[in-house]
């Protein structure tokens, strides 16, 4: 019963769509029509500004960090707990309750959910990101790059398999939710981080 209860809240927490709330009370505007069209923290910094982007990423880091966190103190030794509130974090975000089952790419809900289970692998990717993103100005790809680095990271440490698992399969997520922009970096297209918005409609 508690796990559903978790499971359950995890899942209204994470489709909580915080991108789409800060650009609104910050700019009075719908992130949703303006740069990329997504709601997540990159988006938000370039349409809502540095601080609505930062508590972006902190809400949806938060959302998914928070459950994963709770399941584990709450089952220690139930792994299938852990990464089941871990996926249902991953698909609230992207597939909100609140916004007609649409919503994120899942990438700073799934840094949340990874602190929580995999905290030095996903320090080291997170590294990793920051160099990509220092280089190229693509958060995207440093996104791609940490998502694919998660797994093999974790190859190298002493975590349960189905830890392993996880980091493969919310690799495999996060990848396919970019591939339009994966679609543009291809062609040159890429919007940066400070991309200048040239709007929706
Ligand atoms: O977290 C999403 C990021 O990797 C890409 O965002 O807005 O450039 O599509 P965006």
């Amino acid at each position: 019963m508690e796990i559903i209860l978790i499971a359950a809240g995890a899942y209204l927490l994470s489709s909580i769509p915080f991108g789409l709330i800060f650009v609104y009370l910050f700019q009075g505007t719908d992130v949703r029509r303006h740069g990329s069209g997504n709601i997540g923290a990159t988006n938000v910094f370039r349409v809502g500004g540095a601080p609505a982007g930062l508590l972006t990423l902190l809400c949806d880091a938060l959302k998914g960090y928070v459950p994963v966190l709770l399941a584990i103190a709450a089952f220690p030794g139930t792994y299938m707990y852990h990464i089941a509130v871990a996926v249902i974090c991953l698909l609230g975000h992207s597939f909100s309750l609140f916004l007609r089952f649409r919503g994120g790419k899942g990438v700073a809900t799934g840094l949340g959910v990874s602190l929580a289970l995999l905290p030095l692998p996903t320090l080291a990717v997170a590294v990793l990101f920051a160099l990509v993103l220092l280089v190229s100005g693509y958060v995207s790809l440093g996104s791609i790059c940490a998502a694919v680095a998660l797994p093999v990271v974790t190859l190298f440490t002493n975590v349960p398999h189905s830890y392993l698992f996880f980091a493969i399969a919310a690799a495999a997520f996060v990848v396919v939710r970019h591939r339009e922009n994966i679609g543009r970096l291809l062609s040159g297209t890429e919007n940066r981080l400070l991309w200048k918005d040239r709007g929706r409609g």
